[in-house]
């Protein structure tokens, strides 16, 4: 059985002030210990959680992660980095650093790569566009997207991920996928998966994303191959976020 995980993606969003009193909302609220929590959080905000989640429910992580161990790579952030502050996930080819830095899908395994070599978690987000659909090809994109990360890491590795399906079409604009439509390319992925290894199949948690919201996430967390959901805007309220939690 796989234990469900929620997770707010913050994206470009927050400061001390807001941050400090969303985590003190979520930290004394009821939480089903039976879900998983997370907040995955701009950098500058991760020594922030260290401090005000550490010995808590709820985890935190970051939003991505250099495919570099260290060196001349100005701006970017390591995972030795994101693990000397305990982080325990990091999402990575979110769709729109995909989009805005021109991220390829073996940039993508990279980074996941690297992350596990620093003991986190790599939330690994695939998803096609609205044009790829209407072309009949989502499940091509979104399988081609998962191959690459699972072609650099053992079956061991492997196992230790967290997929992501996030529909880029659903992404912040009020449109998602009818539970449906996700059910369909979470199966496919994990299929994926079992093609490489059936353990890796049945372990790995695949999360959807995608306007996520308190009024949809029961029927999408009911899904047999839905084990959580990636929330971006919704997880900035603390009610919306709670709302969604304790829908799993
Ligand atoms: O990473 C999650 C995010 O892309 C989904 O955003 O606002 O549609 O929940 P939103």
């Amino acid at each position: 059985m796989r234990r469900t995980l929620i997770a707010g993606n913050w994206k470009m969003n927050g400061n001390l002030a807001a941050n400090s009193s969303l985590l003190s909302e979520l930290l004394a609220a009821p939480i089903d210990s039976e879900n998983e929590v997370l907040v995955c959080v701009p950098s500058l905000y991760i020594s922030q959680c260290a401090s005000v989640l550490a010995k808590t429910s709820i985890g935190y992580g970051a939003q991505d992660v250099s495919a570099h161990q260290s060196g001349a790579y100005t701006g970017e952030v390591s995972s030795a980095m994101l693990a000397d502050f305990s982080c325990q996930y990091v999402i990575v080819g979110h769709s729109e650093r995909r989009a805005y830095h021109h991220e390829s899908n073996d940039l993508v395994a990279q980074k996941a790569l690297q992350a596990l070599r620093s003991n986190i978690c790599p939330i690994v987000c695939v998803g096609e566009t609205l044009e790829q659909r209407e072309a009949g090809k989502t499940n091509e994109v979104v399988i081609t997207q998962l191959r690459a990360v699972m072609d650099v890491l053992d079956d061991g590795a492997l196992a230790r991920i967290v997929v992501a399906y996030e529909p880029v079409w659903a992404i912040g604009t009020g449109k998602t996928a009818t539970p449906a439509m996700a059910q369909e390319v979470h199966a496919v992925l994990r299929l994926t998966l079992a093609e490489r290894s059936v353990f890796a199949s049945d372990k790995v948690r695949i999360l959807y994303g995608g306007s996520m919201k308190p009024d949809n996430a029961k029927e999408l967390l009911a899904m047999p191959d839905i084990d959580g959901g990636l929330i971006g805007g919704a997880s900035l309220k603390s009610g919306d976020f709670l709302a969604i939690i304790n829908a799993a």
